[in-house]
């Protein structure tokens, strides 16, 4: 089967200013694929182009399956769907009204059951007579993804969907996120929340105008960070040169604290039995011995940061 979304060499320029410059990228089906970066990254652009609402500068792209050009316009805007950063709902209509108004856009046949069914998604079926006007920012956001659910998208965009949401509001969203992977949709999701991309992506990219990187959180870990384990014993040890030194897998060690040690190893695999044994044999008192965590919030910092060349996946 095809890939949900696929993007080749994609650039999008704004007169001389470059928002999207050489970004390619796979999605499968079913996943959820995070796209992060700061402002003004070109997130929301790349988007919009996806979307078909603007077109690329160069570059080839294929969304649902279908090649990205102009005259396969309506059939690609059947099969997604698009949460914009602001939902754009008549704020004097009701919930219903609004949704009935979409449904009749899109030409959607069945309409009552797709907006009953929409409306269930994002538990609003007893707020569909109100006005979205007197609804909180986290409500009007739930109805905007029950709009963004009334064609029953394959791949639905959702640009940053929590952005001013308070913490339970943007808790809510992340159910519903889950709820829709679990059906099989294809979440595509902007944010530069790096904790929400933690919590929901089965992988990320993370740009800013070029394409940084892309993987799994704990491949990026592995790749943007040495290795590290962390030991903490009870006191300190008497000669931890003689433990660590010449261990396999073990490259250096450093004191950090007054009774712990940070290893910097080149396989976790082998360098954890082997410390452990040794720890053992010098009769330390050890409380924990960890791989180190970093978050993505440490590779996204790095990547943004260093400046690195873009193409690495
Ligand atoms: N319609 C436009 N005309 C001119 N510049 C634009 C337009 N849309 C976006 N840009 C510029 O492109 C860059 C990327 O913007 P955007 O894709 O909105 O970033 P993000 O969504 O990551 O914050 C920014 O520098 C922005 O000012
Ligand atoms: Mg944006």
């Amino acid at each position: 089967m095809s890939a949900a979304v696929q993007v080749s060499h994609l650039s999008k320029r704004f007169g001389d200013r470059s928002a999207v410059a050489d970004v390619s990228f796979t999605v499968d089906r079913g996943e959820v694929f995070g796209f992060l970066g700061p402002n003004g990254a070109g997130k929301t652009t790349t988007v919009r182009i996806l979307g078909t609402l603007i077109a690329p500068s160069s570059g080839t792209a294929s969304v649902a399956g279908i090649p990205l050009e102009p005259a396969n316009g309506p059939e690609i805007r059947r099969r997604i769907a698009i949460m914009p950063e602001a939902p754009g709902l008549y704020l004097r209509l009701s919930v219903a009204e609004n949704l009935e108004y979409f449904a009749g856009l899109y030409g959607l046949k069945r309409p009552r059951d797709r907006i009953a069914a929409a409306l269930a998604a994002v538990s609003l079926a007893d707020r569909a007579g109100e006005r979205c006007g007197a609804l909180s920012k986290g409500l009007r956001q739930r109805v905007g993804l029950a709009r963004a659910l009334l064609n029953e998208p394959e791949v639905l965009f959702l640009d940053e969907p929590t952005s001013g949401l308070d913490p339970v509001a943007a808790r809510d969203v992340h159910d519903l996120i889950d709820g829709l992977r679990r059906q099989g949709v294809t979440i595509f999701l902007t944010t530069h929340r790096l904790a929400e991309a933690e919590r929901l992506c089965d992988r990320v990219a993370i740009m800013q105008t070029t394409l940084r990187t892309v993987g799994r959180t704990d491949e990026l870990r592995d790749r943007v960070f040495s290795k590290a384990l962390t030991v903490t014993t009870a006191a300190p040890l008497p000669d931890p040169e003689r433990v660590f030194a010449g261990l396999p897998a073990v490259d250096g060690w450093r004191a950090d604290g007054t009774a712990g040690y940070a290893l910097a190893v080149s396989d976790l695999a082998v360098a954890a039995p082997a410390v452990t044994r040794a720890l053992v044999a010098a009769e330390a008192d050890v409380l924990s011995i960890t791989p180190a965590q970093h978050s993505l919030e440490d590779i996204y910092l790095q990547l943004i940061d260093n400046n690195e060349p873009a193409g690495r996946s």
